[in-house]
């Protein structure tokens, strides 16, 4: 079951977080894994773990907001692995120093967000659907729960996350004749290195109460959906925006809101 055995399978952002976890899930199930990124140390480390786990690996570092990037991901994948089956579009991210209170967002800040999490999610997305266009396969976008419900102090994140589900239902229309699959994962609030060093213990037990399964996720939630949704038993799943929140629906941000409204509430 969920097998991605003879599948070359593209991470975006493989080296760390949830892009890494993703990585994994996919060696367990079988796969030959692209992970790309910016970051040597982070791409050496997940590729250890690849090996380690018996993986066929590729390690394509670079940035991926530059058509020149996402093209040579496609080559080098294609040249290493033939045919790439499914390509998973997790780099993304909103920085603290980009995110705000909405009155105050300014434009570098507007573009750095939404440039990463949508123009170049697009882009990645038709280059991996041009790879695909002969033999069909399967996309998986990395939204968030930000997409469909406010996002307050961080609404140009939640605005791009919410284009990016949308990019996800008309792709899977488009596509879907050549067989490609489109679908989205959208997580809730999920620890990574980077947001748990940056959290303080307060601030999560105070995320922990607004998730009904009583934690935040960790990156290794989010791997098995993506497996799912790469395999052939989702062979019938396509358009579909898949939340990973623990059953959570209130957003995080809404917090942060209230504090700066209101600096007793601890967050
Ligand atoms: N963590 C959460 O709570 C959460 C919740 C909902 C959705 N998400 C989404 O899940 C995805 C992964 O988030 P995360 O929390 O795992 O973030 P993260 O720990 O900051 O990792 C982001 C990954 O994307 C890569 N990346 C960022 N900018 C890049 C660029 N310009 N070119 C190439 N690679 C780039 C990073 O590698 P380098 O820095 O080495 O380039 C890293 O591997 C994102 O799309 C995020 O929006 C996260």
């Amino acid at each position: 079951m969920f097998s991605l055995t003879g599948k070359a399978i593209v991470v975006t952002g493989g080296g760390r977080g949830i892009g890494r976890g993703i990585a994994r899930a996919c060696a367990r199930a079988g796969a030959d894994v692209v992970i790309t990124g910016r970051s040597p140390e982070p791409l050496a480390r997940t590729a250890a773990e690849l090996a380690a786990i018996g993986a066929e690996h590729l390690v394509v570092p670079g940035d991926i907001t530059a058509l020149g990037a996402i093209d040579e991901i496609v080559s080098a994948a294609q040249e290493r692995f033939g045919t790439i089956a499914g390509w998973v579009n997790n780099a993304g991210s909103a920085n603290t120093a980009d995110v705000g209170p909405m009155i105050e967002i300014d434009e570098g800040q507007w573009d750095r967000v939404v440039d990463l999490n949508f123009k170049w999610t697009f882009f990645a997305m038709q280059a991996a659907a041009r790879a695909m266009a002969n033999d069909g396969g399967s996309i998986v976008n990395i939204t968030s729960r930000s997409g469909s419900q406010p996002g307050p102090m961080m609404a140009q994140y939640g605005a791009a996350k919410a284009g990016v589900d949308n990019l996800t239902a008309t792709a899977a229309v488009e596509w879907g004749h050549l067989g490609i699959r489109v679908n989205a994962i959208a997580p809730g609030v999920v620890l990574t290195e980077e947001s748990s060093s940056m959290s303080s213990a307060a601030r999560r037990r105070r995320q922990v109460e607004t998730v009904p399964l009583q934690r935040l996720g960790h990156v290794d939630d989010i791997g098995p959906l993506a497996v799912y949704l790469l395999s052939d038993e989702a062979a019938w799943i396509s358009g579909s925006v898949i939340q990973a929140t623990g059953g959570s629906r209130i957003p995080v941000g809404l917090l942060t809101y209230l504090y700066h409204k209101n600096k007793d509430i601890e967050v």
